[in-house]
């Protein structure tokens, strides 16, 4: 009998506490892992009292995930370097933007056999005008090898178990398989797929044209520009893929982490749902975050300029005028009038 897995989540937002309560519940009644599971979270005080309190003695995330149960297997824990100690599967679900301050301090702690799948949507910028994959930053910085999960999944949804699918990406057919077991329920089907940049990318892309249909939901656009938004973002993500990325398989776009993603989150994300705001309010998109979404944290816009930093480096921008027309709203320097502008002239059009 092999060692049973130890699982650590290196998060504990909105997604990560859903994803915590289906793993969680998951391991109770598998053989291949221990029961108990360590999550890391970002300590806060929440109507004073600490926030891995709440969650070690009322099993919930009050702030990011109300109203749903953590299974008492899983423990919050502050410290991440110890909450992280022994681990054999890694889950990174955190906003991207604090990945780097998080990979620094596991860095040299973890095991030498362990593995990581992240849930995390975005990128990494590097020096001189590139971009990488937020599953190539944790397999350079930490040395063990990185999956992913993405797919459409709200996770108030997962959290109330409504039905819905994810894609694993990853080139490690029995590994991927371990994970499937351990992110599987009834309610939450995955599909294994080998073509795993691509899985990751779509989840990164898809969070800027949520951003644009947030956009034309704003400016009064109805149903039929929201297609076209979905459509036109949907061929920027295959063009971007194919361009720096190579050897992108076209129907990975099929899976849950591609058109499905993408759809769900153009009429139901928060990216959406800010940009809308943005649009109405004549606010910067930092205020309404903060107003708007309670410690939550958007993932569009800072995506876009990620994704802006490469193009403009490659002078590319005019190739990809979704991409391009969110970032420069975003930064103040369009106006949002001038979004669907921007498509018309869409080279899909020309
Ligand atoms: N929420 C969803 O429906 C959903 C679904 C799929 C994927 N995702 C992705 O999952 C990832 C995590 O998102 P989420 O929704 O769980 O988070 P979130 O936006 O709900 O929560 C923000 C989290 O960041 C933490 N935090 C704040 N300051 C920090 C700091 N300085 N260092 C480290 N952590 C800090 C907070 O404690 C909190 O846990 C993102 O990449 C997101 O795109 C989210």
């Amino acid at each position: 009998m092999t060692e049973k897995k130890r699982i650590c989540i290196v998060g504990s937002g909105n997604w990560g506490s859903a994803i915590a309560k289906v793993v969680g519940n998951n391991v109770q009644k598998l053989d291949e892992f221990e029961t108990e599971i360590k999550m890391w979270v970002f300590e806060e005080e929440v109507n004073g009292r600490k926030l891995t309190e709440i969650i070690n003695t009322d099993h919930e995330n009050v702030k990011y995930l109300p109203g749903h149960k953590i299974p008492e297997n899983v423990i919050a824990l502050a410290d991440l370097v110890e909450s992280a100690k022994d681990a054999d599967i890694y889950i990174f679900v955190i906003p991207h933007q604090f990945l780097p301050g998080v990979c620094s301090k596991l860095k040299g702690t973890v095991k030498k056999s362990s593995i990581g799948v992240s849930l995390i949507k975005g990128f990494a910028m590097k020096d001189g005008g590139g971009i990488a994959l937020i599953s190539s930053e944790v397999e350079n910085t930490l040395e063990i090898p990185c999956a992913v999960l993405m797919g459409a999944n709200i996770a108030n949804e997962v959290a109330s178990e409504n039905y819905c699918e994810a894609t694993i990406g990853i080139r490690n057919r029995d590994q991927g398989l371990l994970l499937k077991k351990m992110f599987q329920a009834d309610y939450f089907r995955i599909v294994v797929c080998e073509d795993e940049d691509t899985v990751e990318l779509c989840g990164a892309l898809k969070n800027i044209v949520a951003t644009g249909a947030g956009f034309a939901d704003g400016l009064g656009y109805g149903d039929n520009t929201k297609a076209a938004v979905i459509r036109l973002g949907l061929m920027e993500m295959v063009k971007f893929c194919e361009k720096f990325w190579h050897g992108s398989t076209q129907s990975t776009f099929l899976e849950s982490c591609g058109v499905a993603d993408l759809v769900t989150t153009c009429y139901a994300g928060r990216n959406r749902r800010v940009a809308a705001a943005f649009v109405k309010s004549r606010k910067t998109i930092e205020q309404l975050e903060q107003e708007m979404l309670n410690g939550q944290k958007l993932q569009g816009p800072p995506t876009a300029e990620e994704v802006n930093f490469m193009l403009k480096s490659k002078d590319m921008e005019d190739k990809f005028p979704m991409f391009t027309a969110v970032h420069k709203i975003c930064q103040g320097k369009l106006p949002v009038e001038e979004f669907i502008n921007c498509l018309k002239n869409h080279p899909e059009h020309m």
